[in-house]
């Protein structure tokens, strides 16, 4: 089935889909973006999503390149265009074409906005949790600014291809104190053994996770005991359970931390009522 991409305006066929040279996403990695999950035809948390792009465009001083319920149109339209189901919706706004000059380029230069929808096997995903993850540690090198959603990514893609190189799924990130920021694309979370839920506040170090604060929602009833808090690999390692959470693979149990098994090795009972009941307390757009 061929594909569609939403660039600037129009729908274009995936293949020929581009945005120009100068463009300074590509030039300085001057953007943002966001992951929205698809599920059953249905949009899944879309006013977050939607509330943590602005946030990540204010940041940065790019002009929003249209209001929140055109972005809404917009992404409806390209999921209804590549008949996604169950999937990913990825929505891009770079600061717009000019020539490249570091300082921003002139007033009313227009943002870009790029919008993919692809179909992803949510069976796959469940099988995967059936059995969990293996992530292993890297040191933590990138900017302090990760509250923001730019698409400087290239510590995430070199600690993510180090993962994938060591046989394991995910990279965890550690600050200079040997605490546990996040996953090279998710929220890190333990399970202590005395049963406390403890993840790192988002007050540094971290992305505000949109699964992540709806996970917290979840914890609520019945009410879990839960700590915002650094934790240490080594803490992560002795712990009952270990988790991540993010909008690609939602309550995701992590069974091998840098080749030691958390807990008996398998996806613990918290993991998986989390990710049971997620979509219970998510919002799903019509
Ligand atoms: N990434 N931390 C980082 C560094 C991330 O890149 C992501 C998500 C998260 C989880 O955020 P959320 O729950 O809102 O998806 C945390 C997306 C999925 C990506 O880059 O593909």
């Amino acid at each position: 089935m061929s594909r569609v991409a939403y660039v600037n305006g129009r729908y274009l066929p995936h293949a020929e889909a581009r945005v120009h040279v100068e463009d300074r996403g590509y030039q300085f990695a001057d953007g943002v973006y966001e992951v929205c999950e698809v599920r059953e035809g249905h949009l899944v948390d879309e006013r977050r999503h939607i509330e943590r792009l602005a946030r990540s465009l204010k940041e940065l001083r790019i002009d929003a390149p249209m209001t929140p319920a055109a972005l809404g149109v917009v992404m409806r339209e390209t999921m209804r265009r590549n008949r996604v189901r169950d999937g990913l919706v990825y929505l891009q706004v770079t600061r717009g074409v000019a020539r490249r000059d570091h300082g921003f380029p002139p007033p009313g230069t227009k943002p870009s906005v790029v919008v993919t929808a692809r179909s992803t096997d949510r069976r796959k995903a469940d099988r995967l949790a059936e059995t969990g993850i293996m992530v292993v540690t890297v040191a933590e090198n990138r900017w302090p600014r990760v509250d923001i959603k730019s698409v400087a990514l290239l510590p995430n893609v070199l600690a993510r291809q180090e993962a994938l190189d060591r046989g394991a799924k995910e990279a965890w990130f550690v600050d200079a104190d040997g605490l546990v920021t996040e996953g090279a694309s998710a929220n890190a979370w333990i399970v202590t053994q005395d049963g406390a839920i403890v993840t790192r506040s988002a007050n540094s170090g971290i992305l505000k996770g949109i699964t992540r604060t709806v996970t917290l929602e979840v914890t609520k009833s019945p009410a879990k005991r839960v700590e915002e808090r650094a934790f240490s690999v080594a803490e992560a390692i002795a712990a009952r359970e270990a988790f991540q959470t993010s909008a690609t693979l939602t309550v995701m149990p992590v069974v091998e931390i840098d080749g030691k098994k958390i807990g008996d090795g398998r996806p613990g009972p918290v993991a998986r009522a989390l990710r049971a009941r997620f979509h219970e307390t998510a919002e799903i757009a019509s």
